[in-house]
């Protein structure tokens, strides 16, 4: 995790991002990062809500409220931030909760901010409980109090903000306080995309990168992403070599099949780590409920992974259940790994 803030500047050159990312993060983000609304597929109620947001705040001469987007990681959270600072014309700053420790961190940052200029903090539900309470009061009064010093000879000095707009992302709103979540006027969710939407954000970024893809192959890289672009660009890259170095360059169905099967990706597009998450269930807790902590231990997984980037996906096609007494493995989960529906299996081992 940086613990550095990124400035990007969005004013009319597009993006200007500084020194500070890996080279290969910042061209991927220069070719393949959405930066306005026409190019952000799907989503299409948020990207409304954005727009009438937007544009009403420009009639009023005045930047939007706060934005709070919940999803899995991938599904275009940070790109949203990128447009809505693009949209209104102001500057973009970079940043997450971890990377805030104390709340100087924070005032650093504000006091820098221009009307209408865009904080981003990524998994703001990470930002520690002192800086958190600054924001109270920046995002609700654009002041922020300090006070230097201690006992009789303390005081305070009070900070004038700039008319912000602070835009966090969450992979758990839950674990957010709600005097925080309360101070967002505009609250997202981003659900995975369909195979049409993943169909178009292939094509967009096969031009980009200038990658000839069949249409049999694109419609088997969108049905094995997952639901999300992120997937699906890294995936398009990894078949994109190896068509380079096994055929001609030119990617069809078999390429795309060939060269997932070599990532570990199956039919559905899960990972050996989310196989290995139901396998675990099924062979170690006989298909649940089991707890995640437990689930983790066997895995020496983190939870924090198996609850942000393995589950959201498996309960989305049904694969999993989360239930009051743990996660359970359901019947076409034991059947898309090759064990007979789970009934008839546990009926026979007792
Ligand atoms: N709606 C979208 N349309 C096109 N590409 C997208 C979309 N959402 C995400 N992407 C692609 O996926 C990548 C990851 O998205 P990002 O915004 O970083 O997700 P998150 O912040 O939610 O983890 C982006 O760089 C972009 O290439
Ligand atoms: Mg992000």
């Amino acid at each position: 995790m940086s613990t550095k803030t990124i400035t990007y500047s969005t004013l009319k050159q597009g993006i200007v991002s500084n020194a500070d990312l890996p080279i290969d993060q910042e061209k991927e983000i220069i070719s393949l990062r959405p930066t306005r609304f026409q190019d952000y597929i799907g989503q299409s109620e948020t990207v409304e809500t954005l727009k009438i947001a937007i544009t009403a705040a420009q009639k009023r001469k005045e930047p939007i409220e706060h934005v709070l987007l919940h999803g899995p990681p991938g599904l275009g959270k940070t790109s949203l931030a990128h447009i809505i600072a693009h949209e209104m014309g102001g500057r973009l700053t970079v940043t997450s909760g971890p990377a805030l420790e104390k709340g100087g961190d924070l005032l650093g940052i504000l006091t820098h901010l221009e009307q209408g200029d865009v904080l981003f903090i990524d998994e703001i539900h990470r930002i520690p409980k002192v800086v958190e309470e600054f924001l109270y009061s920046a995002m609700e009064d654009f002041a922020i109090d300090v006070v230097f010093d201690k006992g009789i000879h303390a005081r305070s000095h009070r900070y004038r903000l700039k008319h912000f707009v602070l835009v966090g992302a969450t992979t758990r709103v839950g674990l957010l306080s709600a005097p925080l979540r309360e101070r967002f006027g505009i609250f997202r969710n981003l659900d995975f995309y369909d195979e049409a939407e993943l169909l178009i954000i292939i094509k967009r970024s096969a031009q980009l990168l200038k990658i000839y893809i069949d249409e049999a192959g694109a419609a088997e890289l969108a049905k094995r992403s997952r639901g999300t672009p992120r997937i699906l660009n890294r995936l398009l890259k990894r078949v994109r070599d190896y068509s380079q170095v096994k055929s001609d360059g030119q990617i069809t169905l078999q390429t795309v099949q060939n060269a997932l099967e070599l990532e570990g990706i199956d039919e559905k597009g899960l990972s050996k780590l989310d196989r290995m998450y139901l396998k675990t269930i099924i062979d170690f807790y006989k298909g649940g409920p089991v707890g995640i902590e437990a689930i983790a231990a066997t895995l020496q997984e983190e939870t924090d992974t198996l609850v942000d980037v393995v589950e959201p996906y498996l309960l989305k096609i049904g694969f999993l259940a989360r239930t009051s007494s743990g996660r359970k493995s359901l019947d076409s989960a034991f059947k898309h790994l090759g064990y007979r529906a789970q009934q008839a299996l546990f009926t026979e081992l007792l």
